[in-house]
């Protein structure tokens, strides 16, 4: 103790000059049809105010496959209105294969050193949201910064993932683990890409519209509830609505909800979700994000039920709306059991709270169309859930 205070005395005093730097990131998110096609401003528009006419082009294999034509379309796009691609459009795989690990990020980056692009250069990323989250993390490596440009092409990506500012790949089996926070340049949401689209990938859209309305917006989950018949068919002036409103709710919480970066503990946008990664990952990612995002709303809303956050009926309006839009509510993976005999998905509960950080945080609808966010969740609670949810299953079959 007194060789302690012999040592601080001997300390001069510190000073501080605390730097508080604010920076300003804005974009734009646009919607429009065949945005290839060389009369469509709207790409131009974007790329006209730069001082590079350098563009780089990464194209998910997915939608190369279902637009045969659109590396030709894009190149001849981008040299109708004096641009300059100093490497041909580059495909990737789609889906999680581009983002398992380094490999196709440092791809990207080789190609991007290779092409020469500088800071004020294009990148433009055309896919679902797998590749967009590759290619936003390689842009925003190569000279700490390149402009990109994100053409999202899935659902989920047009409503989602593609107007945030997160980016990042899996990594020794952790999903989204090594990534970068970076706002895109723009945004370009063209309809038409989601006509291609396999049904399952148009549901992942949809339970991410369905996790925002409940906990934001009322009026959208009644709309939700009333199109559940249309969105199941796939009837697209519904599906794109719900796409467009669900794209400004996230678009609007990132911008406003005073945490863009993810520092602070609650993440309502990840509401349903502390079981959805996890079931994700139970089933080695044959259940879908949206579809476990389905599950994990239907579960959290029982839940929420529970503690006498939302009523009976909310709750049965939030599940039956969720199935009647063609969603699951429950999967077997729910009641898989570890070597203990305890249910793996509590697991995600753990995980949840090491990836907030320390202490947990889950978001619960409060009402339909407000949210509360709580800070303990009993297993014993989940267990009940899961039991009613599948008594729930079996009814409806
Ligand atoms: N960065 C974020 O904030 C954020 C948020 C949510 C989800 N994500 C990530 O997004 C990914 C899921 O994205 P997703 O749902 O868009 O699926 P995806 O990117 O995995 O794509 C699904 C499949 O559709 C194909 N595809 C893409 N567009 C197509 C089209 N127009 N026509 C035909 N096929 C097409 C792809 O090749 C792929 O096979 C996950 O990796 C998830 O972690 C990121
Ligand atoms: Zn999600």
């Amino acid at each position: 103790m007194i060789g302690k205070k012999k040592l601080y005395s001997s300390i001069e005093t510190p000073e501080t000059f605390h730097q508080r730097i604010n920076t300003d990131i804005n974009f734009d998110l646009i919607f429009t049809r065949d945005s290839l096609n060389v009369e469509n401003p709207v790409l131009f528009s974007v790329l006209k105010g730069s001082a590079s006419n350098k563009v780089m082009v990464f194209i998910d294999s997915g939608v190369a496959k279902a637009f045969p034509h659109i590396i030709h379309k894009i190149s001849t796009y981008l040299h109708y209105h004096g641009f300059q691609c100093p490497l041909a459009p580059l495909v990737y795989p789609g889906g999680e294969t581009v983002k398992d690990g380094w490999n196709y990020v440092r791809d990207m980056m080789d190609r991007l050193l290779e092409a020469h692009l500088c800071r004020h250069s294009f990148c433009i990323a055309v896919g679902g949201g797998a590749l967009l989250d590759a290619a936003g993390f390689a842009a925003s490596m190569v000279h700490r910064g390149i402009r990109l440009i994100r053409m999202p092409t899935t659902a989920l990506s047009q409503d989602d993932s593609g107007v945030g500012v997160k980016n990042g790949i899996n990594y020794n089996g952790v999903k989204n683990i090594i990534g970068a926070f970076a706002a895109p340049y723009a945004v370009i949401n063209d309809f038409d890409f989601l006509r291609t689209l396999d049904a399952r990938f148009i549901g992942d859209g949809v339970a991410e519209a369905f996790k925002v309305a409940i906990i934001k917006d009322l009026e959208f989950f009644s709309y939700l509830e009333a199109h559940a018949k249309e969105i199941k068919e796939c009837t697209w002036p519904v599906i794109e609505r719900v796409v467009k409103r669900a794209a400004i709710l996230h678009l609007d919480h990132i911008g406003k909800g005073g945490d863009p970066m993810e520092r602070g503990e609650a993440r309502p946008l990840d509401f349903g979700h502390w079981s959805a990664h996890k079931l994700e990952a139970m089933s080695g990612y044959e259940i879908s994000h949206g579809s476990g995002v389905a599950v994990g709303i239907a579960l959290d809303s029982v839940i929420a039920c529970m503690l006498g956050y939302i009523t009976a009926t909310e709750r049965d309006r939030i599940i039956s709306a969720l199935s009647a839009a063609g969603l699951p509510i429950f999967t077997s993976m729910l009641e898989k059991r570890d070597v203990n005999g305890s249910l793996g998905v509590l697991q995600g509960i753990e995980e949840f709270r090491e990836h907030l950080g320390g202490s947990l945080c889950i978001t619960l609808p409060k009402g339909i169309g407000d949210r509360i966010e709580i800070h303990e969740l009993r297993h014993s609670l989940v267990e009940n859930a899961i039991v009613f949810l599948k008594g729930l299953d079996a009814n409806k079959k």
